[in-house]
């Protein structure tokens, strides 16, 4: 064996040629299995593509990097599941681009945050952490309630989610512009957004304008409230 070792290192090419089989067996091991991806994430009744408002606060939370401190991801882990509630399934961030699963948690979990406070507790805790949690450690987002959401392009944002596989319909994006100011506005008339987006939750937006933090509320309320797992089994889950 040794003699073996011996000889190959002493004769380069050789050593080239089984280096390069050895790297090419791991390279097929790791990738075979992506060219199977589009099934191996099961579709899963609830899983619906966000909503116009929902997307662009995405983008806000993408932008200020929210995910350096928050993972969105309740691992299969007893500790995880009686915290947080249901792990999480691949299906639920099948539409996240780029996902927001993150990799380091100074501040809990929020892939099950929606729903768990009221709009308003989200409005005074982005404007102030620490008014709500005392001993909090997040910073302070309250300009984002001055900052005008800008939702000119939202037809075009739906549109280049549509081109990365995310099924919005023409419909969707003709009625884009009017749905994300139907869900940030308390009078108006919501039937055709939730038709369209079922569970979209409105925020009180300031009346007559839409604000960045509307859109990261509308956006942290809808996490992990897709999927009803109260009175779903594992198998009625799958379509
Ligand atoms: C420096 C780290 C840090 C950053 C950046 C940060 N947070 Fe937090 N966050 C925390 C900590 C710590 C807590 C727990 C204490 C608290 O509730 O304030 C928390 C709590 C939360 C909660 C309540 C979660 C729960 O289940 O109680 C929400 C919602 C939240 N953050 C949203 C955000 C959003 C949205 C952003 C980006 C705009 C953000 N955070 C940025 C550290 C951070």
């Amino acid at each position: 064996m040794f003699l073996r070792q011996d000889f190959i290192e002493r004769h380069a090419i050789l050593l080239l040629v089984l280096t390069l089989a050895t790297v090419a067996v791991g390279g097929i091991v790791e990738i075979v299995p992506l060219f199977t991806i589009e099934t191996t994430v099961e579709p899963v009744k609830g899983v619906r593509p966000y909503s116009p408002l929902e997307l662009m606060g995405r983008d806000i939370y993408v932008r200020e990097g929210c995910y350096l401190c928050h993972s969105q991801q309740v691992r299969a882990l007893r500790d995880e599941v009686e915290r947080y509630g249901h792990y999480s399934l691949a299906a639920e961030s099948m539409y996240d681009h780029p996902f927001q699963w993150g990799s380091k948690r100074i501040g809990p979990d929020l892939a099950r945050v929606g729903g768990k406070y009221s709009n308003d507790w989200h409005y005074a805790h982005l404007e102030n952490p620490q008014a709500m949690v005392p001993e909090s450690l997040m910073p302070h987002y309250a300009f984002l309630q001055q900052n005008a959401l800008v939702y000119d392009d939202i037809a075009a944002h739906l549109r280049a989610n549509r081109a990365v596989g995310v099924p919005y319909t023409d419909a969707d994006i003709t009625n884009a512009r009017a749905d994300l100011e139907a869900q940030a506005d308390a009078q108006a008339d919501t039937a055709g957004l939730l038709k369209r987006y079922p569970k979209a939750v409105s925020v009180a937006g300031a009346p007559g304008r839409v604000t960045e933090m509307d859109a990261l509320v509308a956006y942290l309320q809808v996490l992990g409230t897709m999927v009803n797992f109260a009175d779903t089994s594992e198998e009625q889950l799958r379509q």
